[in-house]
């Protein structure tokens, strides 16, 4: 049986493609390379000594998913593809709504179409907002404030409306915290378009000086140091978390969301200097206004999917940084053109 991985190619996606392949499992990818090569899946192949099958291609093409349906065996999909900029999400709504919730529909209706009932999607934690106290569980109100947020918490929407209406569903929604690192081989990992949103690719590309300074985005929040906090967590144990999730859904039932985070936040200065540690470089850094639409704090009581999934973050803040610095610094052009 195959497992389709849609958004195979990304920085998520093909560190979860490698997981599978080493528990032996067939995997499809799916992805349009709109944010990705197909040097990310050459590398996994390398790493695993494993194939898999990749498709170029789009989850907003109707026939083209039918055609995976009905000449694959698929079982179970992984569903990555997604554009995932917040900024950029409030200058051009219309794309994401149309790349993240309607392709999500389209990619449910052709697995309804082919009898395929389990479904794994990417969410954020960005659906729970600004919460009124951390760590986070998955029963805290669901509020969002920038249209990236919203196609997440629509097709969660769309998801449990889904699985309301027929008990053949198996649908998990895992709420990532702060994905970071690369695998240990230093051969795949994140690389971000153009400057990065996110603060470790950010920390990285100063290491190797392709930035002068980190921005401290506010040094005023109700923090221990004044600095913004969250629960970063290794991309290879997010990625282990959704193989979990797939054994889960075998006897699972309906549409359940797990937080999938170490419980633990850090801020952005603890964060600096984790990374000073691990790379004996030295970041410099200045201290900016606050980034519009910040939250001050930020972390997930991880336990549901620790009792559910049989899942926990093993990964931890230094090995995050030993991992994002050799594969910054062995590959500082990412995958290349
Ligand atoms: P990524 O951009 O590296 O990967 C997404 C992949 O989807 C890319 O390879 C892209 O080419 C592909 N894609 C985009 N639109 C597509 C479409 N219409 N059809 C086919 N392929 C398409 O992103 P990532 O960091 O690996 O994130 C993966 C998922 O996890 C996304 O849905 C994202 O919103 C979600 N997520 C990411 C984070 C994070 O911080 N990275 C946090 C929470 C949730
Ligand atoms: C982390 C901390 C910043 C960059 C975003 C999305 C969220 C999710 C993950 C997809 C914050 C500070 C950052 C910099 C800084 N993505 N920072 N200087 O904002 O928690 O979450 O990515 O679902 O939806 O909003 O992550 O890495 O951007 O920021 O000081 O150059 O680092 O203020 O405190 P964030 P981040």
């Amino acid at each position: 049986m195959t497992v389709l991985v849609t958004g195979g190619a990304g920085y998520i996606g093909s560190h979860t493609c490698l997981e599978l392949l080493q528990t032996g499992q067939d995997v499809l990818v799916l992805d349009n390379l709109a944010n990705s090569s197909e040097e990310p899946l050459r590398r996994v192949q390398e790493i695993t000594g494993k194939h898999l099958d990749f498709v170029e291609g789009d989850i907003r093409d109707t026939e083209l998913l039918d055609k995976l349906f009905s000449q694959r065996q698929i079982d179970s999909v992984v569903h990555f593809a997604g554009l995932k900029a917040v900024g950029e999400s409030t200058q051009i709504p219309l794309d994401y709504y149309e790349n993240n919730v309607w392709g999500s529909v389209n990619l449910l209706q052709a697995m309804q179409r082919a009898g395929v009932c389990k479904f794994v999607f990417s969410s954020s934690a960005t659906v729970y907002g600004d919460p009124h106290t951390v760590p986070i569980l998955e029963n805290f109100p669901l509020k969002v404030t920038n249209p990236y947020g919203r196609t997440k918490l629509m097709v969660e929407d769309i998801c449990r409306d889904l699985a309301s209406s027929d008990n053949r569903w198996q649908i998990a929604l895992l709420r990532y915290f702060n994905p970071a690192g690369a695998h240990p081989s230093g051969r795949i990992g994140e690389q971000p378009s153009g400057i990065p949103n996110n603060l470790v690719p950010y920390i990285t590309q100063v290491a190797i000086g392709k930035r002068e300074f980190l921005s401290v985005f506010g040094d005023d929040y109700d923090t221990p140091d004044g600095t913004g906090v969250r629960d970063y967590l290794h991309v290879v144990d997010l990625a282990i978390g959704h193989l979990k999730a797939l054994d889960r859904l075998g006897t699972q039932q309906g549409c359940v969301a797990y937080n999938l985070g170490t419980g633990q936040g850090y801020s952005v200065l603890q964060m600096v200097k984790a990374f000073e540690k691990a790379s004996s470089k030295e970041i410099p850094y200045q201290i900016t206004p606050r980034r519009p639409g910040d939250i001050a704090c930020c972390y997930a009581d991880p336990a549901f999917a620790e009792a559910e999934l049989n899942w926990k973050a093993e990964k931890g803040l230094d090995e995050m940084m030993a991992d994002s610095w050799r594969w910054q610094s062995q590959n500082p052009e990412g995958f290349g053109e």
